[in-house]
């Protein structure tokens, strides 16, 4: 039983209850906020859940807002801050924010390519620069980071996410959020981070935007909800509620998501604010009869603010008279925005940093974006060690992405400047001289249809030594409401590579888009593929190091890479089926016989016309090294539910160049009350290895680590065997077993 206790702050908090009298700037958020919730009238409160979209000075000044989202100018930030701080009543400073998802000025990778680094270090870096931009640019807030799980790369946001592995996108989710809320001068926190979209947003029903996520309520335990716990439990101030339903339930409106699981189960104590408008749009969803209700069912469910819609402030205080909704259940809600607020510092220091250009675009910060996309470039491909050229080679430079400066800053880039991007063009006649490198785009954006341009591509590839084809999405095909039924290459890119590839000439790939893209037509045809995704303001001089061998690929791919859109979704962990498909069981259908019987080709858990594995696995990149791995080690064979089990494997680089290696852990729980996933990822480490060297990588695994959601929906270890795998990606690896009894 805890000891109550009694200390002088919470005396001090509770005598300001009555006496209207603040307690010190040392009583917590939480005592500071409940004594300003004693003060407050019921308009105030209802100014305090409401979040509204662009400036209004009279609500700010009169105390009728809790928060704007993007100010863009931050003269009006400070303006705004300014009157809610020094006009209103109580003085209530605001929450200001903004979409701050890869950066700021600087714009860095996408999440999906930063998550391919297997570097939460770099990612925490990363987020920390962010912020630091951000609150000069007059933002205390982040909606960042999103951390859907993402299994299906029509879906636009993949691209915003780390892509669609539960473990890795929780530590990723950590990493941002410590990152974001890491301390600058006057702000102990940073800025707040918001982890988003609570939950499940990443499964909508074939990958279409908004769409209907059916989960099942364990997968979504074990799965789903791994990610937005990484966050919380790493300090988030915020989350937001997803547009999307589960189970009948919008999450605006979900008290199971809300209150049960992020409040009770995992003890948050920060402020959810919803997606935009997805309060009213419960009565789209036909949750709720009108906006009033909607309202309502928000307010109940756990909703702490709303965003841009105004239902709050409309109709609260009628739900108050008429009892649906209760003044504890709004105090509730006023104390974790003020909780937020004053864990920000915001009472100390409400303005943040003054605006100052010159903190934009640092060259510590475009150093980070430059290692971040170094980093997170998978490369896919690389026959006959092509890759890293030589630095003697002309090349020809072709391909719509290889000098659109717009497009390389990828999705939800609003802070950042085409001008500050360096493309691969701009970075290549940096590094070898303009002589030597043949530019011919061959296509004048993603989606050209023309061919008009193929000759002039062809002839400088037969005059260059190599050809250099900066294929892609523009930035506009993924991200919100963006996504995509055929996930190839758009418009005449295949063409053109083909085309290329015909000229006899070696050709690079370099793919910069916002999801893996359908390149089966390509995969045979050219020799060396780098998937680089859309790679921000430093794109440019990553891949011209990284080609030339001044930075060493080892990025890893985070997501299932599909052969087709069909293959949608795919991901590694999944469950095995009763018939499963091996590699050997598959005859591509143009072998088929025709006329031959049915039960010919056998029963399994396969299309005919592909296999069920992906064009490249999760987990899985090469590097400038040749990697070994040998001598897996498991220190018992069985483990107690108290027990420890060390897992641990020599990685040996035999290759002539340094390479950075991401040795992963993969479990199989080899049976249980319920199925479970073929392999589950449950650690990596990033390992450097000069050539020749060899290092022993360990793992630890706890019984609490093999934890799933049981039969009767408790969740824990489960008795049973194991394999366990050190792998380099999710589809290979040394394997041993053990049980745990
Ligand atoms: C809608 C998006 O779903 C969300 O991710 C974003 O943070 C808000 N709009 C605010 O722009």
């Amino acid at each position: 039983m805890k000891t109550p206790r009694f200390s002088l702050l919470a005396a001090a908090s509770v005598l300001g209850l009555f006496t209207g009298i603040l307690p010190a700037q040392n009583a917590t958020p939480d005592e500071r906020a409940r004594a300003m919730l004693a003060r407050m009238t019921t308009e105030e409160k209802i100014g305090q859940i409401q979040q509204i979209h662009g400036p209004d000075e009279a609500a700010a000044s009169e105390g009728r807002v809790g928060s704007f989202l993007n100010i863009v100018d931050p003269a009006i930030s400070m303006k705004l801050q300014r009157e809610a701080v020094e006009q209103s009543r109580l003085g209530i400073p605001l929450l200001l924010g903004r979409d701050v998802i890869h950066g700021f000025r600087t714009v860095f990778p996408i999440p999906l390519g930063t998550a391919c680094t297997w570097d939460d270090d770099l990612a925490r870096e990363g987020a920390r620069a962010a912020a630091a931009e951000a609150a000069v640019g007059g933002y205390n807030w982040t909606f960042s980071p999103m951390v859907d799980i993402s299994r299906d790369a029509r879906w636009g946001r993949i691209a915003e996410s780390f892509g669609e592995d539960p473990y890795l996108s929780a530590r990723m989710a950590a990493a941002f959020v410590e990152g974001y809320q890491s301390p600058m001068p006057g702000r102990p926190k940073g800025i707040a981070a918001c982890v988003k979209h609570f939950g499940g947003y990443g499964a909508a029903e074939a990958g279409r935007d908004y769409g209907s996520t059916p989960i099942p309520p364990r997968e979504l335990n074990d799965v789903y909800l791994k990610p937005y716990e990484g966050g919380v439990k790493a300090g988030a101030l915020t989350v937001m509620s997803a547009f999307n339903e589960l189970d009948g339930v919008p999450c605006t409106g979900s008290h199971f998501l809300l209150t049960e699981v992020l409040r009770q189960r995992w003890g948050f104590e920060g402020m959810v604010v919803s997606d935009w408008e997805s309060v009213v749009e419960l009565t789209t969803h036909g949750f709720a009869k009108d906006h009033r209700e909607a309202a309502m069912r928000a307010i109940n469910a756990g909703l702490d603010m709303e965003m841009t819609s105004h239902s709050y402030r409309d109709y609260m205080a009628d739900l108050l008279a008429s009892g649906e909704v209760s003044m504890a259940t709004l105090d509730e809600r006023v104390l974790a925005i003020l909780r937020v607020k004053y864990a920000l510092g915001l009472f100390e220091d409400p303005y943040g940093p003054a605006f100052d250009a010159k903190k934009y675009l640092l060259p510590e910060t475009l150093a980070l974006a430059q290692r971040t996309a170094e980093e997170g470039a998978v490369l896919l491909k690389n026959e006959g060690d092509l890759l890293p050229l030589g630095k003697g080679v002309t090349v020809a430079v072709v391909g719509p992405l290889a000098d659109a400066a717009h497009e390389q800053l990828g999705t939800w880039a609003p802070d950042g400047r085409d001008a500050d991007a360096v493309t691969p063009l701009a970075a290549l006649r940096v590094k070898l001289g303009a002589d030597r490198v043949i530019y011919a785009p061959g296509l004048t954006y993603s989606r050209d249809a023309s061919t008009g341009g193929f000759a002039a591509a062809v002839a400088a590839a037969k005059k260059a030594d190599v050809v250099l084809c900066f294929a892609g999405e523009e930035s506009l095909l993924s991200g919100e409401a963006h996504s995509r039924a055929d996930i190839t290459l758009p418009g005449e890119q295949e063409a053109l590579v083909q085309a290329l590839a015909a000229t006899g000439k070696p050709v690079v790939l370099v793919l910069m888009t916002g999801r893996p893209v359908a390149i089966e037509n390509l995969r045979g045809k050219v020799p060396a593929i780098l998937a680089a995704f859309h790679g921000g303001t430093m794109a440019g001089p990553a891949l011209a190091n990284l080609l030339f061998g001044d930075a060493s690929p080892s990025g890893r791919l985070t997501v299932s890479w599909p052969m087709a859109s069909g293959q949608e979704p795919i991901y590694y962990n999944h469950k095995s089926s009763g018939r499963p498909a091996s590699y050997g069981d598959f005859v591509p259908i143009e072998k088929i016989p025709q006329g031959q019987l049915q039960t010919s080709l056998g029963f399994k858990n396969s299309h005919i016309d592909l296999p069920p594995w992906p064009a490249w696995p999760f987990g899985f990149g090469l590097t400038y090294g040749k990697i070994g791995y040998s001598d897996l080690e498991l220190s018992a064979k069985k483990i107690g539910m108290d027990g420890v089990l060390t897992v641990s494997a020599t990685v040996t680089n035999s290759g002539a160049r340094a390479a950075t290696e991401v040795v992963q852990l993969y479990v199989r729980d080899d049976y249980g009350c319920v199925t479970r996933p073929v392999r589950e990822l449950k650690g990596y480490e990033r390992v450097s290895l000069a050539p020749g060297e060899s290092k022993k990588v360990s793992f630890t695994l706890r019984p609490e680590d093999l934890s799933f959601t049981h039969i009767d929906m408790a969740m824990g270890p489960e008795k049973g065997t194991f394999t366990v795998w050190i792998a380099p990606d999710s589809a290979s690896g040394l394997e041993g077993h053990f049980s745990l009894e």
